[in-house]
This record gives structure tokens, sequence and C-alpha cells, in this order.
């Protein structure tokens, strides 16, 4: 055997780490992308806030690396030293963070004698999906997904491993972020948005006539601040009164039911866009929100298409997904003979846009 179908699948586990944003996380895979462990911890130090610290974030992601993956490694009783390789979110995020997980993973790799792959956190997001198991018969190539979360708000055509287009995107805020600040003018806790659809199962979603923002516009760009601003005019004339209890929840169930149709509209378009795609997948922590993943089944249903939305531990970030998607990227490297990938090089970006993700590809070694 040559030493590229050696290469083609990892011998051993792979070990992955998150530290993007606020969850500092680390999983191990088999080979074949079994998840063998995996933890999460969902920093607490900015409830206060109202939002993510980047400071704070990078400290937290420094403190709680060490024990987490050792504890992780524990869990799945694997010694490092059979480790194959060890993946990180190397960007977009905050980039404290991106420094502190991606240079806990060289370190760690370097000591080990193994590589380091470093992974579009994005990407991971968009691969999901195709975790095995998570859609039933699987998730093929081409499909349409939708990314909805505190930091991100996108359509994409997910054409590939590597190799995706951007359709539509917010050009102001992330769906999730919208949730957070309607949630916070409400009086509720942060992160909004669960609290958010918590109240808003008292409400009548058509108590309150509110704006949809973009609505029917072409393309699948997003807009939220319409909607924030509308909110806010509402609750003007409350001043610093608390809020009637019911009139919050009529709020909260009409904000969420506008989202749902503005997403549901925009998805109608991205479809438009893409007719190739069999399959919608919805992810991000917006994406547990069950207004709206009930709006975008039926819409999917509507046009033949198959739905799928990751389990909510896999829909916000996390670790699994990152190491899917190192194994994703390793495997496409091996049947391209592209391999071995070492990414020690590469420096953590706080942008890193998905168009960029196919040039790691274009590099065609012929084989010997
Ligand atoms: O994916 P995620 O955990 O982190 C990133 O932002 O990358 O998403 C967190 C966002 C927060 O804005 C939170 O309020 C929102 O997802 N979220 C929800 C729900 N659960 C989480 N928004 C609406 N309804 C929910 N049930
Ligand atoms: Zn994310």
């Amino acid at each position: 055997m040559n030493e590229t179908a050696q290469n083609r699948r990892p011998d051993g586990p792979i070990l992955a780490i998150e530290s993007s944003c606020d969850e500092t996380a680390c999983a191990i895979l088999a080979p074949n992308g079994t998840v063998l462990a995996q933890r999460v911890i969902s920093q607490d130090g900015h409830a206060d806030f109202g939002g993510v610290v980047p400071e704070i974030a990078a400290r937290a992601h420094l403190a709680l690396l060490p024990n987490l993956v050792r504890a992780t490694l524990q869990d799945a009783n694997i010694a490092p030293a059979t480790l194959s390789f060890i993946a990180a979110s190397t960007g977009p995020g905050l980039i404290g963070g991106l420094i502190v997980g991606s240079g806990f993973a060289k370190g760690l790799a370097l000591a080990l004698g193994i590589p380091f792959v470093a992974v579009n956190h994005v990407e991971a997001h968009a691969l999901t999906a195709r975790l095995p198991g998570i859609v039933p018969d699987g998730a093929p190539f081409p499909y349409l997904l939708l990314l909805v979360s505190g930091g991100h708000c996108q359509c994409i055509a997910v054409e590939g491993v590597g190799h995706y287009r951007k359709l539509g995107g917010t050009i102001d805020d992330a769906a999730g972020e919208a949730f957070d600040k309607v949630a916070k003018m409400l009086g509720l806790g942060w992160p909004g948005g669960p609290e958010l659809e918590k109240l808003a199962r008292e409400g009548n979603p058509k108590a309150i006539s509110l704006p949809r923002p973009l609505w029917r516009r072409e393309g699948c760009d997003f807009s939220f601040s319409g909607l924030k601003t509308a909110i806010s005019q509402k609750l003007a004339p409350f001043g610093k009164e608390p809020l009637p209890r019911q009139f919050a929840a009529d709020l909260a169930a009409s904000f969420q039911q506008a989202v749902a149709d503005v997403v549901t509209n925009r998805i109608e378009h991205a479809l438009d866009m893409m007719p190739e795609a069999k399959l919608l997948v919805a992810a991000g922590g917006v994406a547990a929100n069950t207004v709206l993943r009930a709006a975008l089944e039926k819409t999917a249903a509507q046009r033949g298409l198959r739905f799928a939305a990751p389990p909510l531990r896999l829909c916000t970030d996390n670790a699994v997904m990152v190491g899917w998607a190192a194994l994703e990227t390793w495997r496409e490297a091996a049947e391209r003979n592209l391999l071995p990938i070492n990414d020690n090089a590469l420096r953590p970006r706080p942008r890193w846009p998905l168009e960029d993700m196919a040039s790691r590809f274009e590099a065609e070694i012929p084989s010997a």
C-alpha cells in the first residue's frame, strides 16, 4: 500500500476543539465520524453584560481548555498517543478565542507529532447534516443550508466539501441577535431566544402588527433592524413602567411569527436560486425555535423537499461539528491525493469567507 492509500482515512480517533465564541468544547470522533466523547461548557461570565465579551471569552477558554480536553479524553478512554490528528475552529469568530483554541490544538499536535487541521467554523455548521445518523438516508450534496445563530444569518448552497456558495445573508443583525435584543427590551434574560420563545407560548402571534422586512424582495438577504425598531416603538408608550404580561407575550409571539414569515419567504427565494437542492437544512441556535422549524418544514414539504435540522446540541456551537468537518476535509484531500494536511502555519482568521475554502484543494498534486 502506498502512503496516500494509507492516509485515506485516519487510522485512529481524532480530537477537535471549538472556541470561536462563548462555548468551550472538545470532542473525540472515530475515523468514521462516530462520536466517542464530547463536552461543551457554555461560559457563564457574559449574562451580566447582555452579550458575549470577547476578552472574558478568550480568558475563559484559556482557563477551561486543559481540563476539558483531559476530561474528554478520559470519557472516551483514549490515550493521546493514539490520536491521528487534532482539529480546531480557526475562524471566523472572536480572535482571542480562536488564538487560544487553535494555539492549544497546534501545541498538542506538535507535542504528539501529529497533524493539525484548521477548520472553518461556518463550514463545520454547514457539514453537520452529513454526520452519520443526523439525516435519515444521509445528506448528499447539493443542499441548501439556512444558518441562523447569534453571529450568523446566511443561506448557503452546499455543493461539496470546500465548495460553498453564499446565496444571501443579513444586511444588519443576525436572527439570534434580533431575538436577543428584543428579549432584552422585554426585560427577559440572556440569551434571549429561548426565553422569548417561552413567553411567546402565552401570546397571540396575530395580536400586534409588525413589519416583514425585505418581504418578497428579490434574492435571499435578511434584515431585522426594522423589526427591532418597530418593537421599540410599540414599547415606547410604557416608558419605564412594567409591561403588562399579556402585552409582552403578544409582542413576543408577534415578533417570533414575523421572523418565521420573513425567514421562510427568504428561503423560498433561496430555493428558487438553487433548484437542484433536494434537501433543506437548518442549523445554528435559532434553528432550535419550534415555530421557525415548523414553518421551514412546511415550506420544504410544499416544494417536495426533505427538511432536516440537527439536534439542538449539534445546532449550537460544539466540537463534534469541528471534528466532522476535519474528517470530511481529510477524506476529500485524500481523494485528491493532497495528503498529508498540516495547517500549523495557518493563522486564526476573524473573517474567513466560505468561498475561500475551495483553494485548499486547488493545488492538486499528481499521484506518483
Ligand atoms: O449557534 P449559537 O449557539 O451560537 C452562535 O451565535 O454561534 O446561537 C445562539 C443564538 C442566540 O442568539 C440565542 O438567543 C438563539 O441562538 N436561540 C434561539 C433559540 N435558542 C437559541 N432563538 C430563538 N428561539 C430559540 N428557541
Ligand atoms: Zn456557530
